[in-house]
This record gives C-alpha cells, structure tokens and sequence, in this order.
C-alpha cells in the first residue's frame, strides 16, 4: 500500500521529465512505463507536491491530491509594481474600525498564509485566533489587570516598569497601547522540537501580513502583546490554550483599518554588502 500515492495518469502524461527533474528528494525516477516512485524510497517524500505544481499537463498527482483541484498559474501572480508597491506601502496600522472581520475571512486569509514554506516543509504552525471584538475585550481586561497586579507586586522586569502606565491609559483615556484597538488578535505557535519553530511562525505571519493587506485589512507585529502572553502572563497563554510544547513565534493584531495611507515611506539607503570571491 503506498503510503504518498504518486501516480501519473498515462493518458496526460508526456513523459517529459519535470516531476522527476523537480523532486527536492530525488525519489521519482523516469521509466518507459512513465514516472515513478520505488516503495522504498517513498518514506524520503518531502510532500511538498512539486511534482504536481510542475506537471504541464495535469498528469502527476501525489498524497491523493487531484490536480484539477489546484489554481491554473499562468498570468495570475501580481506583477513586479504591484508587489513593490505593496511590500513599500504596507503599513503598521495602529487606528481600527469599530467592527468585526467576518470569521470565514480571517481563515480564509490565515489558510491561505499557511501555504508559507516551512523548515523541512512540516508546516506545524498554529494560528490561535482571536475573531471578534467581545473576546478580545475580555482579553485585553485580564491583560491589563495581570499587567497592573504585575506591577503592583514589583516584578515587572528591569527597564519596563513604564508598561505598567498601560493599565492607566486605558482606564483614563482608552488607550491601548498593547493591543492598538484592534478587534482581531493572532498568535503563531508551533512545536517547539520543529526544525525552525520560529522562523515558520515569522515567515507564516508575514505572508498573513502582505496578503491581509491586499485586501484592506490593517495589521502590526505585536511585541507587547507576545511579550504579556509568553513572558509576564502565563495565565493569558493558557486562556489561549496554546500547546505547553510549542513556543510562541509572534503576535500580530489586525483589523479593518480607520486610516488610509496615500503614499509609500522612504526609507534607505539598504545596508547590502557583495562577496566577490573571484579576485
Ligand atoms: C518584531 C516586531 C515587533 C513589533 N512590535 C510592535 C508593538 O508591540 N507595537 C506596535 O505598535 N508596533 C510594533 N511593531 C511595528 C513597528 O513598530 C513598525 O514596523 C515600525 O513602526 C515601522 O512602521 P511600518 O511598519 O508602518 O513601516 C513591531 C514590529 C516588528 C517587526
């Protein structure tokens, strides 16, 4: 019984090759009878489905995925000016409608996100989410009274005993400062015994980020918010049920934003060195 399930069907198959020029793990071989997979070689898959994505005919298909099931290529990625402009023109946004995303979009969004690429393609991250604002008020109130019994008891750690203003702000004047009057919070975890726990988190978020904000979704990275759910609060990370074994790799809140920017920033010059080992 074969555990990945490649198969090319004979009558779109052209025997040209690519699956097998393609395979990160080298395990497709080409025969007379068309590509194919020896039973021993089947645990090396990386199950990355390259070889379906490059087939040119729709002929390969792996884990018992039908390659009519995935999104024809040509002509569909945005073009060079437009990534530009929105790697340049994205923007932290710390100003939020009072309004909800609908759920089904935020997991639309965030599955989407998830098609990142991962250390040894596990992709393990785990997006805990918070989806409406009645939730992230509560939230927020056990954060900022944590926060204030935190401080009270003198244990806020050296060179951040001003965060214990945040409680304040929002009692006087509804200032959050650690959510940004955001409805929505995500967090990214994953096993903490991955190959690259945090950088899948980081990677996952900031494709999350760009693809959010193509669609008029505001969002910042949220140190704060990481930094009460996994260092000073461990009770917030338990309301979230994140998994004991997995380390949290960000924080990131986002929402319909009540800001609208009409121009990319300017920053430079980019700190770029080039090695030149030919001299
Ligand atoms: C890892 C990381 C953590 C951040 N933490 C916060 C934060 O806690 N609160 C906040 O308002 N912005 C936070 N930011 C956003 C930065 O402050 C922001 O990128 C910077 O002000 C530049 O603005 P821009 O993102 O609009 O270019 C964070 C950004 C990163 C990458």
């Amino acid at each position: 019984m074969s555990i990945i399930k490649f198969k090319a069907n004979k009558d779109k198959c052209t025997l040209c090759g690519q699956c097998a020029a393609d395979c990160p793990a080298n395990i497709i071989a080409m025969t007379d009878n068309g590509p194919r997979v020896a039973p021993e070689n089947e645990a090396l898959c990386y199950k990355c489905q390259h070889c379906l994505a490059v087939c040119p005919t729709g002929a390969a298909s792996v884990l018992g995925l039908d390659p009519v099931d995935s999104t024809l290529l040509a002509g569909t990625f945005p073009t060079a000016v437009q990534l530009e402009s929105l790697i340049k023109g994205r923007r932290s946004v710390r100003r939020y409608k009072d309004e909800d995303l609908s759920p089904e979009f935020i997991r639309h969004l965030l599955a989407t996100a998830l098609h990142a690429p991962s250390g040894r393609n596990v992709r393990k991250v785990l997006f805990t989410v918070i989806d409406n604002r009645a939730t992230l008020a509560k939230f927020r109130a056990k954060a900022l009274e944590g926060l204030a019994r935190v401080a009270r008891e003198g244990k806020l750690p050296p060179g951040m005993e001003r965060f214990a203003d945040f409680p304040v702000l929002w009692e006087t004047k509804k200032v959050d400062v650690l959510f940004r009057g955001a409805p929505h919070l995500v967090v990214a975890s994953a096993p903490k015994d991955c190959a690259s726990p945090l950088q899948d988190c980081v990677i996952a978020l900031s494709y999350f980020e760009l693809l959010a904000q193509t669609q008029g979704v505001g969002t910042v990275w949220d140190g704060l918010a990481k930094w009460v759910i996994g260092d000073i609060l461990p009770g917030l990370r338990l309301e979230l049920k994140i998994p004991e074994d997995h380390l949290i790799g960000y924080a990131m809140v986002f929402g319909k934003p009540a800001v609208k920017y009409s121009r990319t920033v300017q920053h430079g010059p980019a700190n770029i060195v080039t090695v030149d080992l030919h001299a």
